[in-house]
């Protein structure tokens, strides 16, 4: 797949540039960035895993922009040359999650989905601006999750760091608003389960496709699988636990007080 025109840079941390394909699709690539080195190994750990849980994140691909295309463009002259990049299928017509008043979400069986990955991962940036939401009628909308950047705390992390991620409960609204629209708690322990059933032999393959010239060693990578392994049987059952017991039940004790 080759890149065909340069549209235009999102605001944003990532730098992520809309960029037209010659298979006819727009796509949100990200390059590396100095000070953001994790950002793709970041994106694209999740993208897999996300996937695999059947979770609604656009499709993506590791893209080749040639180096020729990127001196043609001034907005991408700076951008280090590796040989991949991470694209994410553009959804058009979408707002965030602080434009809508969101009423119903059509896909609410992924919501317990994406607030798991988020705990397991440690994703601490799951804020309103990183969901898109696709109008489907009044107030009804179908949620994606995007940007991942920050998995395992952050776009920076260093391997000392995963040792020490979080194991309590994540400040975000977005993670309220999906509570909203859960059914039924038990919905998260199935997930739970799906999770901690997870072959680790796809985390070895999802991380034996991150590009060498992405910054993370093998020492990274088997200290990254070892975390997952660690924080889906250690510490994702307990923050579930308390993800109910602090986000989820009040929530819904308030909401049927409501009704
Ligand atoms: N797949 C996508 N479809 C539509 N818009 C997207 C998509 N991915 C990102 N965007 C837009 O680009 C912005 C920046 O991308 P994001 O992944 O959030 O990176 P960051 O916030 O780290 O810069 C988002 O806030 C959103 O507006
Ligand atoms: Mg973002």
């Amino acid at each position: 797949m080759q890149p065909v025109a340069y549209k235009r840079c999102f605001p944003g941390k990532s730098g992520a540039h809309l960029i037209a394909f010659d298979d006819g699709r727009e796509y949100v690539v990200k390059f590396l960035k100095p000070g953001f080195e994790r950002t793709l190994a970041n994106e694209w750990i999740a993208y897999c895993l996300a996937r695999f849980l059947q979770l609604p994140v656009p499709p993506a691909k590791l893209v080749e922009i040639p180096p020729s295309f990127c001196r043609s463009v001034p907005a991408l002259a700076t951008v280090p040359p590796t040989q991949k990049q991470f694209a994410s299928l553009y959804i058009d017509g979408c707002v965030d999650g602080t434009a809508a008043d969101v009423q119903y979400v059509v896909n609410h069986r992924s919501l317990p989905g994406i607030i798991l990955l988020d705990y397991w991962l440690c994703n601490r940036d799951r804020t309103r601006k990183n969901i898109l939401l696709q109008e489907q009628g009044p107030g009804t909308y179908y949620l994606w999750m995007i940007d991942q950047a920050e998995i395992f705390g952050s776009y920076g992390w260093m391997l000392p760091h995963l040792e020490t991620l979080p194991v309590g409960i994540l400040k975000s609204a977005v993670h309220q608003l999906m509570a909203r629209f859960i059914e039924e708690e038990r919905q998260f322990y199935e997930q739970l389960d799906v999770i901690q059933t997870i072959p680790s032999l796809l985390l070895e393959e999802i991380l034996a496709f991150v590009p060498n010239d992405w910054g993370l060693t093998s020492v990274d990578k088997r200290g990254i699988i070892s975390t997952l392994l660690y924080r889906r049987q250690k510490s994702l059952p307990h923050l579930v636990h308390k993800f109910i017991k602090n986000v989820y039940r009040p929530l819904h004790t308030q909401l049927d007080g409501e009704t």
